[in-house]
C-alpha cells in the first residue's frame, strides 16, 4: 500500500520527503488554510520539493459544474501531470469526475463516506476514492470494514479505481487499512511518525552502538574496510 503525507506544511513536507518513502502529498482546503499566505506559490514549492514524478493531490474549490471543470484543468496545467484533481462527492462532482476523467484527467474523489459513494466515484471514473476513516469511527461507524466493503467492491468489478484511505487518527487504523488490500493511504506527519517509533528500536540501536564502541573503540567498520 503506497504511503502519501497528509499535509501542506513545508518543513513536514521536505523531511518525510528526503526520509521516508512517501509517494506524494495530499491537500485540501483545510490543510491549505492552516499554512495561509499565498496558497499558490505554496502549493508550487510543495511540487518543487517533491519534484515532477510524485503525486500531488489538489482539492477544487468551485461548486458549480463549468466552473470546477475549468478550475481542475488548470490545476492540473499549473502543478503539472502528476496532479491529481480533489473533488468532493456530490451530484456536480460526479458529473465533473465523469467528464474530467473520460479527457484523461486523474481524479480523486474525496469526503467518501460510504461503499455506495465509492461505487458512484468509480463508476464515474475517478483513479482514487478517498474514504474518511476517523471522521466515521467519530460517529460510531466502522471506518476500516467501510475501507473493506469499498475494496471488496472494487475487486468483483475489476475497476480501475484504487482506495487512498485518509482521516487517520492513529498508526494501527493504517495498517487495518492496508489489509484490506487498498491501494494508498494519506497519513498526517504525526500519523507517519508512529509508524517509525518504536522505544524497543531506539533501545536495541542504543545497545549496538555501546557494544561496538566498548569493543572497537570510535573506529567505524568502513573506516576498517579503507
Ligand atoms: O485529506 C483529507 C482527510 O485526510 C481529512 O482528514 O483528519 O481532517 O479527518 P481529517
Amino acid at each position: 500500500m503506497k504511503l502519501v503525507l497528509d499535509t501542506a506544511n513545508l518543513e513536514d513536507i521536505r523531511y518525510f520527503n528526503t526520509y521516508y518513502p512517501i509517494a506524494g502529498v495530499t491537500t485540501n482546503p483545510t490543510i491549505l488554510s492552516r499554512e495561509g499566505g499565498d496558497v499558490v506559490a505554496h502549493l508550487k514549492e510543495i511540487r518543487k520539493i517533491i519534484g515532477d514524478e510524485k503525486e500531488l493531490h489538489i482539492q477544487v474549490t468551485e461548486t458549480d459544474y463549468d466552473a470546477m471543470v475549468k478550475e481542475a484543468k488548470t490545476i492540473v496545467k499549473v502543478f503539472g501531470k502528476n496532479t491529481f484533481v480533489k473533488i468532493p462527492v456530490t451530484d456536480v462532482g460526479l458529473r465533473a469526475t465523469k467528464t474530467l476523467s473520460d479527457e484523461g484527467y486523474k481524479i480523486t474523489v474525496t469526503a467518501v463516506l460510504s461503499a455506495g459513494q465509492a461505487l458512484l466515484a468509480s463508476n464515474a471514473g475517478a483513479k482514487y476514492v478517498a474514504p474518511y476513516v476517523s471522521r466515521l469511527e467519530n460517529i460510531c461507524e466502522n471506518g476500516i470494514e467501510t475501507v473493506a466493503e469499498i475494496q471488496q467492491l472494487f475487486d468483483v468489478s475489476g475497476t480501475e479505481t484504487e482506495i487512498l484511505a485518509a482521516s487517520f487518527k492513529n498508526a494501527r487504523d493504517v495498517l487495518e487499512v492496508a489489509l484490506t488490500g487498498a491501494g494508498a493511504a494519506t497519513v498526517s506527519a504525526e500519523v507517519m511518525k508512529k509508524l517509525i517509533s518504536h522505544t524497543t528500536t531506539d533501545t536495541s540501536i542504543a545497545g549496538f552502538a555501546a557494544d561496538w564502541e566498548k569493543a572497537f573503540g570510535k573506529q567505524t567498520l568502513g573506516s576498517m574496510l579503507k
